[in-house]
């Protein structure tokens, strides 16, 4: 007989991540659907022994994490992660694209914070040149102007508005998020560089090399 299980591959890739967990470890949680398996695995794992502190990149990875019984702690007091792992909206030639789900600053710093940075991504996020809007986090009292500072880099930007929320997505960090449409971005590396140097713009979701030091991509 045919066999006609379908493996959810977000699922997979989350719950390969969860495995490469050891004892002791602290753990930086990404924000995300495909997170979210790795951090239910982590949390079966956790019942049944392993001793794990995790450090959430939004209120809803640490909810989801209080909800699994991983305790959690915060990078005052662990500084050095051992490991962190998050999903994507794209991946391109060592770089990605994050911030879907308006959580990149958390997660760039938590990346930053980490000896080695897994991300887990299913196969529909692959792409041969990144060309995904960037997400931008940005102080509203710079809004007008972060919009005006995309144009001049060749990029579109908009308010990401809410769904079931009248007006703006205002971040875990009380800030707005802003798509910027690049089309397709050649020069990640360069782009990550210009969007850091605008004011106004508190973090972006491009993730190159800088972010990338020691890191693995788990696809499926
Ligand atoms: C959160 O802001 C994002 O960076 C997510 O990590 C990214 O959007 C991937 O999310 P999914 O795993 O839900 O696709």
């Amino acid at each position: 007989m045919k066999n006609t299980t379908q493996i959810n591959p977000k699922q997979a890739a989350g719950e390969k991540a969860a495995q490469l967990v050891k004892n002791n470890m602290v753990v930086g949680l990404g924000t995300g659907s495909t997170t979210a398996y790795a951090i239910k695995e982590l949390g079966k794992r956790v019942a049944s022994g392993l001793k794990i502190l995790g450090v959430p990149t939004s209120y809803q990875s640490a909810f989801l994490a209080t909800e699994n019984g991983i305790p959690l702690t915060t990078l005052d007091e662990h500084p050095v992660l051992d490991i962190a792992i998050d999903g994507a909206d794209q991946v391109a030639n060592f770089a990605a694209i994050k911030g879907g789900g308006a959580a990149h600053t958390r997660e760039k710093i938590v990346a930053l914070s980490a000896k080695k940075f897994i991300v887990v991504a299913d196969e529909s996020k692959v792409a041969e040149v990144l060309n995904h809007p960037v997400p931008l986090e940005v102080l509203p009292f710079a809004r007008k102007l972060v919009v005006k500072q995309v144009a001049k880099l060749g990029g579109k930007a908009v308010v990401r508005m809410g769904i079931n929320k009248d007006g703006p997505v205002i971040s875990d960090n009380g800030n707005f998020i802003l798509d910027a449409d690049f089309g397709e971005i050649n020069d990640p590396e360069l782009l990550d560089r210009e969007l850091s140097q605008c004011t106004g713009i508190v973090e972006h979701g491009i993730f190159t090399k800088g972010v990338l030091r020691a890191f693995a991509v788990i696809i499926t």
